[in-house]
Parts: C-alpha cells; sequence; structure tokens
C-alpha cells in the first residue's frame, strides 16, 4: 500500500517555503533503510509507480517524491525551480524520515538535483543512481530550446509540451497504456510549474567535475534509444565516477523504469546488494 506523507519545508537561501507530497510504501519506516526517488521533467512521481509495486519494494521504504509544484505538492511560487533548490527539497525529505542517509534515485531532471545533493550534503547519500541523466550544463541551443518551450507552454498550454516531448521520453512501440500515463502526468502539471522547471534547467551548472568526487557507490542507468541522455555519454559519465556501474536498458528511450521496470529494479537491487 502507498501512503501519503506530507513534509514542511521551510524558506532557505534557495526558495520560499513548500509542502512535498511524498509517497511511502515498501518496508515500515524505520526497519530497512530509506530510498528516494526524484522524478523528471515535465512528470512526478506516478513515472515511478511500477517500481513502487515491484520487488525493491521488500528491500527498503521507498518514497517517490513530488517536487514543488508537480503532482500533489503545491506550486510554492518560485519563479525558478533551480536544481539546488529541489535538492535542498530532496535533503529536508531524507533528514525527516531517515536517521542519516539515503539511497538516492533520480531521473534526468531528478538526477540533476541528485548532483546538487551531493555537491550541498552528500552525507545524506548512501548510494546513488542516475537514470537517463546528464552531468554536461545546456548549451546555447538547448537553452534556446528552454526559451522556446516556455514560449509554447505559455501560448499553446501543456498539451503542446507533451506532444513535443513523447517521441523522446518513450521509445518508438510503445503501447497505447504507457503513451497515456506520460500524457496525464505531462497534462496535469500546471503551466507555473513547467516554466520554472525550464528555467531551473537552462540554468543548471555544468557536474563534470564533482564525478571524479562522488565516492557512494553508484549505478549509471542509460535507454538504448534515449536522444536526451545518449547512452554514448552516460557511459562517459559512469566511467568519471569512481566504482560506478553502467547499464543500458535495451528497446528503451527516456523513461526506463516506465518502459522496462524489471530491468530496471534488477539493476538497483545489484547496486543495494554491494
Ligand atoms: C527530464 O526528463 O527531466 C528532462 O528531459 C530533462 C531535460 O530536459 O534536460
Amino acid at each position: 500500500m502507498i501512503t501519503t506523507r506530507w513534509i514542511d519545508v521551510p524558506a532557505t537561501a534557495h526558495g520560499r517555503a513548500a509542502r512535498l507530497a511524498v509517497h511511502v510504501t515498501g518496508k515500515p519506516m524505520g526497519s530497512a533503510p530509506l530510498a528516494v526517488l526524484i522524478h523528471g521533467y515535465p512528470l512526478d512521481h506516478r513515472m515511478w509507480l511500477d517500481l513502487l509495486h515491484g520487488p525493491l519494494a521488500q528491500q527498503r521504504t521507498l518514497a517517490a517524491i513530488d517536487l514543488r509544484g508537480h503532482g500533489s505538492s503545491p506550486g510554492s511560487g518560485d519563479p525558478v525551480h533551480t536544481m539546488e533548490l529541489l535538492a535542498s527539497d530532496v535533503a529536508a525529505v531524507i533528514r525527516s524520515l531517515a536517521d542519516g542517509a539515503a539511497d538516492v534515485i533520480g531521473l534526468s531532471m531528478g538526477g540533476y538535483a541528485a548532483f546538487a545533493l551531493w555537491a550541498q550534503a552528500p552525507w545524506l547519500v548512501r548510494s546513488l543512481v542516475l537514470a537517463n541523466t546528464r552531468a554536461v550544463a545546456d548549451d546555447e541551443q538547448a537553452r534556446a530550446g528552454r526559451d522556446a518551450a516556455i514560449a509554447t507552454v505559455i501560448a499553446q498550454g501543456r498539451r503542446a509540451i507533451a506532444d513535443a516531448m513523447i517521441g523522446k521520453l518513450l521509445a518508438k512501440n510503445a503501447d497505447a497504456a504507457l503513451i497515456a500515463r506520460v500524457f496525464t502526468m505531462v497534462e496535469s502539471l500546471p503551466v507555473e510549474s513547467i516554466v520554472a522547471d525550464l528555467r531551473g534547467l537552462k540554468a543548471r551548472p555544468d557536474r563534470q567535475a564533482l564525478l571524479k568526487g562522488i565516492t557512494a557507490p553508484s549505478l549509471v542507468i542509460a535507454g538504448e534509444h534515449d536522444p536526451i541522455a545518449t547512452p554514448a555519454e552516460s557511459s562517459a559519465m559512469a566511467q568519471a565516477i569512481p566504482n560506478a556501474r553502467f547499464a543500458v536498458l535495451p528497446g528503451c528511450a527516456h523513461l526506463t523504469p516506465m518502459e522496462a521496470p524489471e530491468l530496471f529494479a534488477g539493476e538497483v537491487a545489484r547496486l543495494w546488494a554491494h
């Protein structure tokens, strides 16, 4: 069973106060290590549902966060969701639900936030799964793309963002039910959150220098056909992290935990077994 916990985050140097919904399942709190799952853009905790209902729930207390302004978490009015702001929210969740560190799983924007968390408070990270994510910052073309996406969502609404992204998020042969799940998430995300995310994604720093200092046991996961975080780039990122394992999930694009939840869970279980 999944229960929702509410965590109040005070204002910090990174942003305003917020109320976060955290969806918890698996081993009873305190009886096993905590694992936090950080979703990507423009999504929410529902992208992790297959994992929450899978075998990892036998090993950990699983906590899937709705970042501020996503899923059940109300927006905070912050005009930019910097990765540092999102990371300080994740840190507040870990402090509230665990005695010490947590296993951290971040996908794409969630991975960028995980890098920021490592930079802010590495002692809160027991192990790190970096799925379909990138250490590099946006280049000029990508930053222009963020501005174009902001203009699109303001002028045309969320459906236009979903239409533009679906072919990158899921592999070509994705079934209709999976496509519908992704559309449901994107179309329930407030426009202000999409805009604040895009500004934060555009402003995120390059994290390549951080990689060699990541000492937590790590796993980098790529999707064979991911056009956003390509397997080649993910492999180079894994090589730069001491003792990171690298896995490419066949047939997947960007949303590997939705496209191949069993393979994804198997890789995470192997990381946790060490
Ligand atoms: C995500 O899935 O979080 C986004 O694709 C990240 C990005 O656009 O850089």
